[in-house]
């Protein structure tokens, strides 16, 4: 899996994949309105974030792969917040424009635990609390870019993009 993970314990670490440079050839990020943000702290805004960003998706014209991509990303992202942030947190969802492509990012937020070690976390089957394991890797493998930034006791964000045609 492309990506690379920097360690180091006083510091957040921190896990990319995919992500364009500030600069790059694919040009500047536009956000296309306000992100929709749902708060997740309990099982029934599991399905409200990814009923969310599936409308989203379809309002605009986004195909049924890439919308179910995106829709089972927002699910477990959302899964994670209500079983691993001891308060839940937040997904937040936006179209996003980039040069001539369009696309669909979230953002998962939580001031939660964090995560001790991003790469393990994103081995499949690796789960802390007896799980699948295979919600984070998932996300990775579904979705273009993604960016995972955890401090030990502070919390987690997860960026995650995914763009339109899909790959
Ligand atoms: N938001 C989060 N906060 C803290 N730890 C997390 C978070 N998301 C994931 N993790 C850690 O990463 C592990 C792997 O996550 P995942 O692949 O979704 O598997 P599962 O949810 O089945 O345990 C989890 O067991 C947990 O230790
Ligand atoms: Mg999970």
């Amino acid at each position: 899996m492309p990506g690379e993970t920097q360690i180091s314990h006083e510091q957040p670490t921190r896990y990319t994949m995919g992500i364009c440079k500030p600069g790059s050839p694919a040009g500047e990020l536009k956000q296309l309105g306000q992100p929709m943000v749902v708060p997740v702290t309990a099982e029934h805004q599991v399905i409200q974030a990814w009923q969310t960003v599936r409308t989203l998706a379809e309002s605009d014209g986004f195909g049924r792969v890439v919308t179910y991509y995106v829709v089972t990303s927002v699910a477990e992202l959302a899964n994670n917040l209500v079983l691993h942030a001891s308060r839940g947190g937040t997904i937040s969802m936006v179209l996003v424009r980039q040069g001539d492509r369009k696309g669909i990012e979230v953002v998962a937020e939580d001031d939660g635990p964090g995560i001790a070690d991003i790469s393990q976390a994103l081995q499949d089957g690796f789960s802390t609390i007896g799980g699948m394991g295979s919600g984070l890797p998932g996300v990775v493998r579904l979705m273009d870019e993604c960016e995972i930034t955890s401090t030990l006791g502070s919390g987690t964000r997860v960026v995650a993009r995914k763009w339109q045609p899909c790959r």
